[in-house]
């Protein structure tokens, strides 16, 4: 580790290791580096990987001090915004970019925010109960028992797509482009290349025409979904048309892959650890933690960047104006100085809340009661089932550094 007052970006006491290699996240062979790299060199200067120079943040602490100093580092999409594959020095030609809150500094993000928040504050989000267990019953029901299928597809996807559907009132029938447009707009491999632009773009102009009609229908006809309430808000209805589209496809696909790929690890990370599947079967009341607890172990999002605004100083490291820096939840969430054992599912881990899978500080996910609803749901619903998903073949991820999950988790399901 650093001892020097100040470390120039390239006095690394270990080579630099590219993290951003998607073969890590696709073979699951992405603890080692993280774990020499917390040890090592947690703040280390990565000056050529396939997205351009950048800075790796892989422990705790310093994570949860960028973040709350967003005067200095920025998530603004005109430097790049909040991926890694975001670079300012070359802008995606033609790139459909819609301003979205997420990717915004204050006063602009601060204003949006809130206009957004009330809709996900702790009694709005308890008033979708009902419709979220609903759902989550005809998708169980409909399960078959001892037969092998793919989790993803039958359960992740199907919930994931429906509960948003049904909560924004999108088209119930289109609801599976939700999950296409989501895939596409988080894929940083896609943004690797400009070949692929077109491919994105396409994408994102389908879902942009999708929601501008949405938007149309709900001026016209306003319902008790989400848009509608949103729509009926005072600090709502000042918005743009672009604002309100940008923040509408925000709220639809952040909350997507995130949550899908929850749901994939619920059952893989149960699946992995037979001991701690057994404690919550017995013991329901630990649901609520057990949730945390496997976002932590999971980490959907692996990662958020942001960029610097000005020259400053962290941990005794320098960094520059305009260098674009990582921060690694999914390292963080296996720091050892914060959680011990960190490396396995411990469903009644006392401090499984400190994740930082949500993010922290400013930007913290406003979703996050929305998605804690949907995976404390259906794991109460198996319960109530007694429903147990065990993993029966290959599990297949997302070879990527940004979202972190599975196409594929291939289960049985048997009683317990
Ligand atoms: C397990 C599921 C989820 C995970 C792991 C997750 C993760 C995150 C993370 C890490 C951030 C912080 C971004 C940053 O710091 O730059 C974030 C922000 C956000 N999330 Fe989520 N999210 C999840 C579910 C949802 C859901 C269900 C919704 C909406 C229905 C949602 C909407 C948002 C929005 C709008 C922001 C932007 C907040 C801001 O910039 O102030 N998320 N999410």
């Amino acid at each position: 580790m650093a001892t020097a007052a100040t470390l120039e970006r390239n006095a690394s006491p270990i080579a630099p290791i590219d993290v951003s290699d998607p073969a890590l996240y696709a073979e699951d062979r992405w603890q080692e580096p993280f774990r020499r790299l917390r040890g090592q060199a947690p703040i280390q200067y990565v000056p050529d990987s396939p997205f351009g120079p950048y800075w790796s943040v892989s422990t705790y602490k310093p994570i949860i001090h960028i973040e709350s100093l967003p005067k200095i580092f920025s998530s603004s999409w005109e430097y790049g915004g909040i991926s890694i594959a975001g670079d300012v020095e070359t802008p995606m030609e033609g790139e459909l970019r819609l301003p979205m809150f997420i990717a915004m500094d204050p006063p602009n993000h601060t204003a949006q925010r809130r206009t957004v928040a009330p809709s996900f504050g702790p009694s709005e989000v308890a008033a979708m109960k009902a419709r979220v267990q609903a759902r989550t019953t005809e998708v169980l029901d409909a399960l078959p028992i001892g037969e092998a299928f793919d989790w993803v597809e039958r359960v992740s996807i199907e919930l994931t797509t429906g509960m948003l559907a049904d909560l924004f009132d999108f088209p119930w029938e289109q609801r599976h482009k939700l999950t296409y447009w989501s895939d596409i707009g988080g894929n940083v491999e896609l943004m690797k290349s400009p070949d692929n632009f077109a491919v994105r773009n396409a994408a994102m102009m389908e879902m942009g025409a999708a929601f501008d009609e949405l938007w149309q229908q709900k001026v016209a006809n306003p319902g008790k979904d989400l848009i509608s309430i949103m729509l009926q808000s005072d600090a709502m209805r000042e918005m743009s048309e672009q604002e309100f589209m940008g923040n509408l496809i925000l709220l639809i696909v952040g909350g997507n892959d995130t949550t899908r790929n929850s749901m994939s690890s619920f059952v893989y990370g149960l699946d992995q650890f037979p001991d701690q599947r057994a404690k919550l079967e017995a013991d329901p009341s630990l649901i609520p933690n057990a949730v945390q607890e496997l976002i932590r172990w999971q980490t959907p999002l692996a990662h958020m960047r942001r960029t610097v605004e000005e020259d400053t100083e962290i941990e005794g490291v320098q960094m520059k104006k305009g260098d674009k820096v990582v921060l690694w939840y999914i390292s963080a969430n296996r720091d050892e100085s914060v959680f011990e054992d960190a490396d396995k599912v411990i469903v009644d881990r006392s401090n499984a809340r400190r994740h930082l899978s949500f993010g922290y500080g400013i930007h913290r996910c406003v979703g996050a009661r929305v998605a804690e609803l949907q995976l404390c749901t259906l794991l109460e619903e198996m319960g109530k089932r007694r429903l147990r998903a065990n993993v029966s073949g290959k599990v297949q991820r997302v070879p990527a550094c940004f979202v972190h999950g599975y196409t594929s988790v291939p289960v049985t399901l048997s009683h317990y």
